[in-house]
């Protein structure tokens, strides 16, 4: 099966924040990605705000013709904007103040009941539930939370030149997934460079959630083109 590409406009609003403008207008970035064919649209509401406004994710809930994930950290605060927005689906994700981008993996074990009562209050709400963790047996075998139907494995250390050792440790993890009866997505770093081996390697990924490479790719192909790129890798063919 061919996987789904989920595009994260997060850095169209970068863009946007680092002069305070209107423009460029990450709901018009989801528009155009859906029309490339992208078949999610993904964003991360920070607690510093410094990219997805709450404005924007009311927006995107009105306009996402696909479906849209919202990554968030299991706060309160954050909570209550999943409820408000519904989203289609929302990846839990941690989060450290000052963090350039997300450091890791969520620490399911570490923090089980918080993120059981989380995703109870979500399922209740009819949002589906994501947890972005490392591929570690540990985290894959913690993750098996009641309502909880995916996990997005972390694949930074693959992207930072992690090589066949990395993809082994995502494969692993991704069949555990599998025998677990969790759907697995992937993401963090992959680029049109690393994504291929990837997807040859791990055909258990049915999902890849990806922002940054296209969004920079964009500025110099546009984004139809950088989105229409990804989309051949993940049918196979040469990027
Ligand atoms: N998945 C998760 C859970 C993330 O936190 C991020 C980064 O916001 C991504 C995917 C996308 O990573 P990148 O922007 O490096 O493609």
């Amino acid at each position: 099966m061919t996987p789904r590409l989920g595009l994260n406009i997060d850095h169209v609003a970068t863009l946007r924040e680092a002069r305070k403008a209107t423009y460029p207008c990450p709901v018009a970035a989801a528009l155009l990605g859906e029309i490339a064919g992208a078949a999610q649209i993904t964003c991360h509401i920070r607690g510093d705000r410094r990219h997805i406004q709450d404005h924007d994710l009311r927006r995107l809930r009105s306009t996402v013709q696909t479906l849209l994930n919202v990554e968030l950290a299991v706060t309160d605060e954050m909570l209550a904007i999943a409820l408000e927005v519904a989203p289609h689906r929302v990846t839990l994700v941690p989060e450290r103040p000052g963090e350039v981008s997300t450091e890791g993996g969520l620490d399911v074990a570490g923090h089980r009941d918080a993120i059981a009562a989380f995703t109870a209050a979500m399922v209740r709400a009819g949002i589906r539930v994501s947890l972005f963790i490392d591929p570690v047996p540990e985290q894959v075998q913690a993750s098996a939370i009641p309502g909880v139907d995916m996990v997005e494995l972390n694949t930074a250390a693959y992207a930072e030149g992690g090589g066949a050792l990395e993809i082994e440790r995502l494969r692993q993890a991704a069949l555990l997934c599998q025998q677990l009866g969790v759907e697995v997505a992937a993401g963090h770093g992959l680029t049109h460079h690393n994504l291929p081996e990837l997807v040859a390697a791990v055909p258990e990924i049915i999902e890849y959630n990806i922002g940054h490479a296209i969004i920079g790719r964009a500025v110099f192909v546009g984004l139809d083109q950088a989105v229409r790129d990804i989309g051949r890798i993940l049918v196979g063919q040469a990027p």
